[in-house]
């Protein structure tokens, strides 16, 4: 008997489900041996609190094209991991026992960057562990692509393309802020299939003026309208400049809900046009999965599956110049796959006209 655990960890993303049915066919169709599938409720909380279910084939007909997960999901931040929790409760150890309890052959985790942190802890601490990588965020280290990303560019371009005809109609400034607190794929690539005409990142630090500056010279040749892409994270050279706690203290007494709304509100001060800030949010998260990452997410379930026929443990499933690959958890765990100011994407984005504010 071949016992294997499940759970989704961190925010949501498109594809999880289809990623897991991926998992589920290929093993059970390729498997010498009967296969038993539990999931954990939740992310890694149904295993420190014992909440799972038996899975069957039910369970996996008719998800390959739904959002969210089946299994729920939550964020279990890495930093508190060895801390207990209120009730005195080792997590470590607690995950350990529930692992041992069903006798599992492995446990397979779908999560982003600080979900792979408590897997590799989990690795190391002796339990058989499989990943795959998740996020929209596409910044996880030692795969070119995670699944949800292309799903999540999808609605932020759309939300783009929808923004670009009332900002022509009024002649106004929007910022459209995408999601990325510490990385920028998803504002970067969503900011250039929508035609910003500025995009700021968090790997970019910005300079106000020089944002106005695009601002002006697109009215200077009459062009009624300026599309900038915010990321979330995105930071002003001024703030780059800050230790960390200030940093943390201006953003904590600041009197904007976030950093759109400050660059809106200079943007208006300076030139006296109207903007408007537009957060599609989580709605980049949500919905049916692109395609693309039906395939993807799909692929990396088989190849995931392969990995528990062939006993082989302890790495996440990742994609690189064009090839599945398995990416040992310990060189993953803790690094982030940020967007670097020198790449070709950049110089190409630049070459054609877009400006970062730098
Ligand atoms: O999961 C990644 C992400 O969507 C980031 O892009 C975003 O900054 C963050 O999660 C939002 O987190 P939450 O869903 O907890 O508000």
């Amino acid at each position: 008997m071949l016992r294997i655990g499940m759970l989704t960890s961190g925010g949501d993303c498109q594809a999880l489900n289809a990623a897991m049915r991926g998992v589920f066919k290929c093993v059970t169709k390729n498997a010498k041996e009967p296969v038993e599938f539990y999931g954990f409720e939740d992310g890694y909380r149904g295993m420190i609190y014992s909440n799972f279910r038996l899975l069957s084939e039910d369970d996996f007909q008719n998800i390959l094209t739904v959002g969210g997960t089946i299994l729920g999901t939550s964020r279990t931040p890495f930093k508190t991991i060895n801390e207990p929790d209120e009730q005195g409760l080792d997590k470590v150890a607690a995950m350990k026992q529930t692992y041992y309890k069903l006798q599992l052959n492995c446990l397979v985790m779908l999560g982003g960057n600080g979900s792979t942190k408590t897997a590799n802890l989990l690795s190391q601490e002796g339990l058989n562990v499989i990943t795959l990588p998740k996020t929209i965020d596409n910044d996880l280290w030692g795969t070119d692509m995670t699944f949800g990303f292309q799903s999540a560019i999808d609605i932020a371009t759309r939300c783009m393309d929808e923004i670009h005809t009332t900002a022509s109609s009024h002649g106004r400034v929007f910022i459209i802020e995408v999601m990325g607190h510490k990385v920028g794929w998803l504002p970067l690539n969503a900011g250039i299939a929508g035609g910003a005409d500025i995009i700021l990142l968090p790997e970019i630090p910005y300079d106000i003026d020089k944002v106005v500056e695009v601002i002006e010279n697109r009215d200077k040749q009459g062009k009624r309208f300026s599309i900038i892409a915010v990321a979330e994270g995105a930071i002003s050279k001024e703030d780059a400049a800050l230790t960390k706690k200030e940093y943390k203290k201006k953003l904590k007494n600041s009197p904007y809900p976030s950093v759109s709304y400050e660059i809106a509100d200079q943007i208006f001060k300076a030139t006296g046009k109207e903007v408007r800030v537009t957060v599609p949010g989580h709605t980049q998260r949500g919905g049916a999965p692109c395609p693309y990452d039906r395939v993807f997410a799909s692929r990396l379930g088989a190849e995931a599956g392969s990995l528990i026929l062939n006993k082989e443990y302890g790495f996440m499933v990742g994609y690189r110049n064009r090839e599945m690959v398995k990416v040992p958890l310990d060189e993953v765990a803790g690094k982030l796959k940020m967007i670097d100011p020198n790449s070709s994407i950049i110089k190409e984005a630049k070459l054609l006209g877009i400006s970062f504010g730098d």
